[in-house]
């Protein structure tokens, strides 16, 4: 198997185990919300304006947290989660694009959105350098990135369990636990303006760096 054929297939898996749990998701996130995590999707999400592309956008919990006049995208890779998503937007009368595409390969031209958004995605993304690459190429230039991410605990002995712990977690639930997500965004040639720390929580902000505003110019 070639390395891009591997790859899929890894996506493939995830995208399977998300289709078979997307009746259940919101019942494990919930009690999530409940301890914080969606004041911190809340506080991240009004910094997004103009068109605005979110990745995962999953069962749709983050629908309705966007400011007024956001012109907004969803994307997801599990046709389960994203029946779901369109659900909450058609009872909360939320005027949303909702479409099922991979964010290894997204179908949007370079720099087409002021703002990408991703909670609690790229915990589960295959490739997620590569994912965090195509994120890099379709925000604008002066455009930003906003992720609300749990990542691997920086805590040496937390971190070892979280390795352990990891695969048991994803096949029950989806996500890893055990993601360098801030290195992740680094090597994706992303830079990091803004980061909020709260235990393993992490609120990122970030730009397109100024070697991938060249390209783009
Ligand atoms: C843990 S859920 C988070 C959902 C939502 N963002 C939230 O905060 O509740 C991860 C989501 O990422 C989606 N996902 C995983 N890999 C993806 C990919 N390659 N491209 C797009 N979405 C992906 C999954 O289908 C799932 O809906």
């Amino acid at each position: 198997m070639t390395p891009s054929e591997s790859a899929a297939s890894a996506q493939d898996a995830v995208t399977a185990r998300y289709d078979r749990i997307a009746r259940f998701y919101d019942l494990f996130d919930k009690p999530m919300d409940l301890m914080g995590v969606r004041r911190r999707r809340t506080r991240l999400l009004q910094l997004a304006h103009g068109k605005t592309l979110e990745v995962g956008v999953g069962t749709g919990r983050n629908l309705g947290l966007y400011p007024a006049g956001v012109e907004l995208t969803g994307i997801d890779v599990s046709a389960n989660m994203l029946t779901r998503a369109k659900r909450v937007a058609a009872a909360d009368d939320i005027d949303a694009s909702l479409e099922l595409a991979d964010v290894h390969e997204l179908p949007y031209v370079d720099g087409s959105f002021d703002t990408v958004t991703a909670t609690c995605v790229f915990c589960s993304v295959a490739d997620p350098i590569a994912g965090l690459t195509e994120v890099g190429r379709v925000v604008r230039p002066d455009g930003h990135v906003l992720l609300l991410e749990h990542v691997r605990p920086r805590n040496p002995i937390l971190g070892w369990m979280a390795d352990r712990l990891a695969p048991v977690v994803s096949r029950l639930i989806g996500p890893d636990i055990n993601r360098r997500t801030e290195d992740n965004v680094t090597a994706a040639g992303l830079e990091i303006t803004a980061v909020r720390r709260w235990g393993v929580w992490r609120e990122i902000i970030a730009h397109p760096s100024s070697e991938s505003e060249r390209k783009h110019a």
